[in-house]
């Protein structure tokens, strides 16, 4: 029996990283003030359908949708925003304080062509600043992606950056835009001749070499910005520029999820090769009228934990590097193992991380063990100590030993440590 394609186990030797990670994610967020919300893996599928749009290729073809036995349509999240906002409706939140600064990270799921750097079960870390239309709240988000990723040892990386104006600037853009495609149409790939159809911004980000060409000569959203879109992104810019933020304009940054409006913005890492996306996000304030909820700024980021830990791989040697128990106790006899468990017992009460044998084995595969662990410190137990009350006490570093009495044994213990 193999794990479900797209999926990966994470074994006892990789937590470290995973555990490194999540506590990077707990200091940087509440270094920024935000809090954890933690919203259920599934929820129903209209959730996701109203936030992130019908016509992307989230929605339309990457979803794990199932019905219950009751009847109602599932869908396993495939991202944590449209929860994240439909937990704050439900919840009031705004009414208890009008700004939310919130943080998550979990698991996700999204029917994708497996490949390195994309999971079918990926993991997120992401925040959510809701409550503020400001330039400042964008430029927020992305100061505490920075601060993560420096945090974390990840320093090559491009931000690229680009707006999406307001709904309706937008859609005069979009009008524009699929003229031009039309004209072209005979020169896109099929896929682009479908979402020319259907959502024809997402020809802007195409792979496909031949749609990169024709993409290159297309209006561009910024010949269309009024006032507001106009300063709402000069602002962000010049917030970035004076906190030595560099950053690239990216005219065809349009993102894979439909809610967005004004910022959005991807880190990007050419250590990832095809993925390259380390973490995207954005401003998307029409999210709570599409929820029925009046209209609330809101913006934010996601990062793909399994994408920086490829990152990291590459650049940190140690990463994978669990913490060792501290001692191992060892047994020359079948008699000595109770013994040999109520000190274990009585230095794990002193905070000590013990092991002790349990498959009484010889002295030799013991103190074996204890090297591959890394034990410092091996306490010996053999007939002559358990009659005498005493246990022998042996720093694995110097080859150093001394006898103590049992019940100073977490004392020697600690002098070594
Ligand atoms: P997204 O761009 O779909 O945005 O995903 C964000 C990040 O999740 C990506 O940059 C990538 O690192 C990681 N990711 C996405 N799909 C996969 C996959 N199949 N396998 C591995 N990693 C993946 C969102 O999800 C938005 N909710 C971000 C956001 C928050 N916007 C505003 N607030």
């Amino acid at each position: 029996m193999q794990s479900p394609r797209g999926t990966h186990d994470i074994l006892p030797s990789q937590i470290a990283a995973w555990h490194k990670l999540e506590t990077a994610f707990e200091e940087i967020a509440s270094l920024y003030g935000y809090q954890e919300i933690r919203t259920p893996i599934f929820e129903q599928t209209e959730v996701f359908v109203r936030a992130i749009g019908e016509h992307t290729d989230v929605v339309g073809k990457e979803m794990y949708t199932f019905p219950d036995k009751g009847g109602d349509s599932m869908t396993l999240r495939p991202e944590m925003t449209a929860s994240v906002i439909r937990a704050a409706i439900q919840h009031k939140l705004l009414a208890e304080n009008p700004l939310q600064r919130l943080w998550y990270a979990g698991e996700l799921f999204r029917y994708e062509r497996p490949q390195a750097g994309r999971y079918r079960q990926f993991h997120q870390f992401g925040v959510e600043c809701i409550g503020a239309t400001t330039p400042e709240a964008d430029v927020e988000v992305i100061l505490l992606a920075v601060a993560l990723l420096n945090r974390i040892g990840i320093h090559e990386y491009k931000l690229e950056l680009n707006t999406l104006a307001s709904k309706e600037v937008r859609q005069m853009y979009r009008e524009e835009l699929v003229k031009f495609l039309q004209d072209n149409k005979e020169k896109l790939s099929p896929d682009s001749q479908v979402r020319l159809e259907k959502n024809p911004l997402r020809v802007l980000d195409s792979k496909n070499p031949n749609d990169k060409i024709v993409v290159i000569d297309a209006p561009t959203i910024h010949d269309f910005l009024d006032e507001v879109c106009q300063q709402h992104f000069d602002t962000v810019k010049t917030l970035l520029t004076a906190e030595n933020i560099e950053f690239t304009i990216q005219p065809r940054l349009v993102r894979g999820l439909d809610y967005y409006s004004h910022t959005v913005f991807e880190f990007v890492s050419s250590a990832l090769g095809s993925q390259s996306s380390i973490l995207g996000g954005g401003r998307y304030n029409d999210m709570f009228v599409e929820f029925g909820a009046k209209p609330t700024g809101a913006v934010g980021f996601a990062m793909g934990i399994e994408r920086l830990i490829m990152i990291m791989e590459q650049l940190q040697p140690d990463l994978y590097q669990a913490p060792k128990p501290k001692v191992m106790l060892v047994t020359l006899d079948r008699e000595s193992l109770q013994y040999a468990q109520s000190i274990a017992q009585t230095l794990r009460q002193a905070g000590i991380s013990t092991v002790a044998d349990l498959q009484r084995r010889s002295l030799k595969a013991q103190m074996r063990e204890a090297d591959r662990l890394g034990a410092h410190i091996a306490v010996i137990i053999g007939e002559n100590e358990r009659q005498n009350g005493k246990a022998v006490v042996k720093n694995m570093q110097t080859g150093e030993q001394q006898e103590c009495a049992v019940g100073d044994v977490a004392a020697a213990v600690t002098g070594w440590l």
